[in-house]
């Protein structure tokens, strides 16, 4: 049996990396394998109650570091690991990266707490720290990602900052992928979607996980 396969998707809000979990998902499927798709915070009945206060109850950095960190955990444990254990691909929409670069970067909260906070929540019976194999990073000017989600709904308490919020999170991505870079790939959003979709693609395929 082939070993499960951890991608995670990254970006500021607007940057158009939702629209490509189902892509990928199918793409998968479509070669035989089984797929989890979930989200981050989010992912089991727990979590998803700590997203709706996460994402919009007015609190703390730390508060809301913490909440992210414990959904994380939750999800982890009930979702992630057991979907790994059983050979599955698991895409995630955001994971602990969305930490770094919105609590960290955004906020302007403690990188080293946060570091310390993953090495406990990402230890797992399966992995000393837990980390996605690939993280596919849509990236996409604050600006045109604004305009994107202007009108489109009702802005959550993240979506509602200014754009240099947005910048001190694209900062913070940056930061995570300069540390890890072998794990990241960078998606230019500003492209057509089937040049998108294809850059995507790539990036799987270079892993040699899809043909
Ligand atoms: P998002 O993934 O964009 O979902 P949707 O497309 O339904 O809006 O929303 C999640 C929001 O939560 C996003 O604004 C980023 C934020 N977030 C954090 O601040 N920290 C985290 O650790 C995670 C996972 C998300």
């Amino acid at each position: 049996m082939t070993g499960g396969i951890f991608i995670s998707f990254e970006g500021i809000d607007g940057a158009g990396k939702s629209s490509h979990v189902q892509g990928l998902a199918d793409a998968f499927r479509g070669q035989g394998r089984a797929v989890t798709v979930t989200r981050e915070p989010g992912g089991t009945p727990l979590a998803e109650k700590l997203r709706v206060l996460a994402l919009n109850d007015p609190m703390d950095a730390l508060t809301e570091a913490l909440l992210m960190f414990a959904a994380r955990r939750d999800h982890l444990m009930l979702v992630i690991e057991p979907a790994l254990a059983r050979g599955d691909v698991v895409l995630c929409d955001r994971f602990t990266d969305a930490t770094f670069a919105y609590q960290g970067g955004g906020r302007g909260f403690d990188w080293a707490v946060l570091s310390t906070l993953e090495r406990w929540v990402q230890a797992t019976p399966a992995a000393s720290l837990r980390q996605p194999d690939l993280t596919l990073w849509f990236e996409l000017d604050p600006a045109i990602a604004a305009q994107r989600l202007a009108g489109a709904r009702v802005p959550d308490k993240f979506e509602a900052q200014p754009i240099e919020f947005f910048a001190q999170v694209a900062a913070g991505y940056e930061r995570r992928a300069v540390a890890d870079p072998s794990r990241f790939a960078r998606i230019r959003g500003d492209q057509p979607r089937e040049s998108v979709w294809s850059d995507v693609f790539s990036a799987v395929t270079d892993k040699g996980w899809l043909r």
